[in-house]
């Protein structure tokens, strides 16, 4: 058997370090916050931590918008809390992946002060600058991700600057050779430190057309209800041959240092996403799969999903599997909080390696937050939507007591209800809570071979139930899982040991699932992937 590769073997678990524990009492969670919790991480028994930004921002969006890249925002500490938390964190055995956005940079970065300073400036074609269009307005139709137009002008230069996010966010021009150093040099300065890899940032975005065409309509746009910038497709604004490049080159970057992963951030179909592995596999080790985060919540639709994206998957190319993140609703909303067990069993066991949202292992929901109290720039320019992020941003919870253990100070996001059963200390010894649940399933995970790195083949599906086998040399389980919430027959029957139920107990033998029920079986014999 091969050796352990961490990020394939293992479970990445996403904190958003604006929530996740305030070690200094200003309302906002910081790196010592962080680092206070990395027992209770390694206990959990994941294997990384992937931080999203904390490099020094104005925080127009939150951290993407960095000023610099290679610091840390004082609101987050300083780069000795960082070292200090990748110490402890090796200590753990836990590996720590930052955030890097190469996508755009804030407007208050040096660089871009300089960029904007004069058509004359070093700078200038560090950022994308167009003149006007013979009319005055923006140079194409290019909308921003967040709302309006995708160019703002620039009154002391004449010209106009892109930003497919806010306008606080100018879009780096990766066609310049200088810029890709830099970056790269960035990238390096984390690496050297002990950081042991990135989460990239809208990576498929990087390269814009050469020739600043229009974006075409897009037929499917839904007024009222899809984000403003779907009104075009974006086919000269994402996935351009010329990302293929940045991609491989950034990965070379990561692979000049030994057992360091790159993850991409990529929001597309299925066949394009496999494609972010590259041609022989010198992209990303792994494309940020989001499948799950929009699926209908039903078998044989999750069921298909499995097959599709492994058959999709390019020969050696390794998978995984997202249920959510800081930008969209949190899965025991979507799903509830029945099935956000059903969901925890399903992410566990999957091939793949999982990314856990922080929270989600206690069941946090999306928390309503009244206008006048939002923070997300996507909610303030598109309001109404349901696009806003930050109900899925709001604190932690360690402990059911006033600031839920997060804070001793007033938190910048609410707390939201609930929290004195949807916190870490009720759910600790609580043996049919989420959190025992989740425990359970990685500790199985990491014990099981064939559960964390074995092959997987979807057996059966009804309407209500999903059958999976996992399994290689060592052994093999079957992981069935009811989407409804009535009691549901297996479309198979199944035979071995019960080794985990989401009700606790149960008979093996059982023909039919209780609602919600989702159950894991330890097959009486072992066999290799090639063996059927
Ligand atoms: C994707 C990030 O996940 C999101 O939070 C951010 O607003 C945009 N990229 C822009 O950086």
């Amino acid at each position: 058997m091969s050796e352990r590769v961490w990020w394939r073997d293992g479970v990445v678990y996403q904190v958003y370090p604006r929530s996740f524990a305030d070690a200094n009492g200003d309302g906002i969670g910081d790196l010592e916050g962080i680092r206070g919790k990395l027992s209770y991480l390694a206990s959990l028994g994941v294997d990384a931590l992937w931080i999203s930004p904390v490099y020094p921002s104005p925080m127009a969006d939150f951290g993407y918008d960095v000023s610099d890249y290679r610091g840390i925002d004082p609101l987050f500490g300083d780069i000795e809390a960082m070292d200090a938390l990748i110490h402890d964190a090796h200590g753990m055995g836990l590996k720590v992946i930052l955030d890097f956005v190469p996508n755009h940079s804030s407007d208050e970065h040096p660089w871009f002060r300089e960029s904007r300073r004069s058509r004359d400036s070093a700078f200038r074609d560090w950022y994308l600058w167009r003149d006007p269009a013979p009319d005055g307005g923006p140079p194409n139709n290019w909308l921003s991700n967040f709302g309006g137009s995708a160019w703002t002008f620039d009154a002391p230069t004449g010209q106009y600057y892109l930003h497919l996010f806010l306008d606080k966010q100018p879009d780096l021009n990766w066609r310049n050779p200088v810029v890709r150093e830099a970056m790269y040099d960035a990238m390096r300065f984390w690496l050297r430190r002990g950081v042991d890899g990135f989460r990239v940032d809208v990576i498929y975005h990087v390269m814009k057309d050469a020739g600043f065409r229009d974006n075409p309509p897009n037929p499917d746009y839904q007024p009222g209800v899809d984000a403003e910038a779907h009104r075009q497709l974006p086919v000269h604004t994402a996935d351009l041959p010329e990302v293929q490049g940045v991609v491989a080159a950034m990965r070379s970057v990561v692979d000049e240092f030994p057992d360091r992963v790159l993850i991409g951030e990529i929001y597309l179909p299925l066949d394009r996403i496999v494609a972010y592995y590259g041609q022989n596999l010198e992209g990303a080790n792994l494309p940020f799969n989001f499948l799950l985060i929009g699926a209908p919540w039903e078998a044989r639709f999750i069921g298909g999903l499995i097959e599709r994206y492994e058959a999709a998957l390019p020969k050696g190319g390794w998978p995984n599997w997202v249920l959510g993140n800081h930008d969209k609703p949190r899965i025991a909303s979507r799903v509830g909080d029945a099935q956000a067990r059903v969901a925890a069993v399903l992410l566990l066991t999957l091939r793949g390696t999982p990314t856990m949202y922080y929270g989600d292992e206690i069941g946090m929901h999306d928390v309503a937050i009244p206008f006048a109290d939002v923070r997300d720039p996507f909610e303030r320019n598109e309001p109404g939507k349901g696009l806003g992020r930050d109900p899925q941003r709001t604190p932690m919870r360690w402990f059911p007591r006033e600031g839920a253990g997060f804070t001793r100070g007033i938190p910048w996001l609410p707390l939201g209800d609930a929290v004195a059963t949807i916190n870490v200390d009720s759910q600790q010894h609580e043996p049919d809570s989420l959190l025992t649940l989740y425990r359970a399933l990685l500790a199985l995970r990491r014990e099981h071979t064939a559960l964390s790195r074995g092959a997987i083949k979807v057996l059966d599906c009804n309407d209500a139930v999903l059958v999976y086998e996992r399994f290689d040399d060592t052994g093999s389980f079957t992981v069935a899982l009811n989407f409804s919430d009535n009691d549901a027959a297996m479309p198979v029957s199944l035979a071995g040991e019960l080794v985990l139920s989401t009700y606790g107990e149960g008979d093996a033998q059982a023909t039919t699932l209780r609602a919600n029920e989702a159950r894991v079986l330890r097959s009486p014999s072992a066999r290799s992937p090639g063996q059927r």
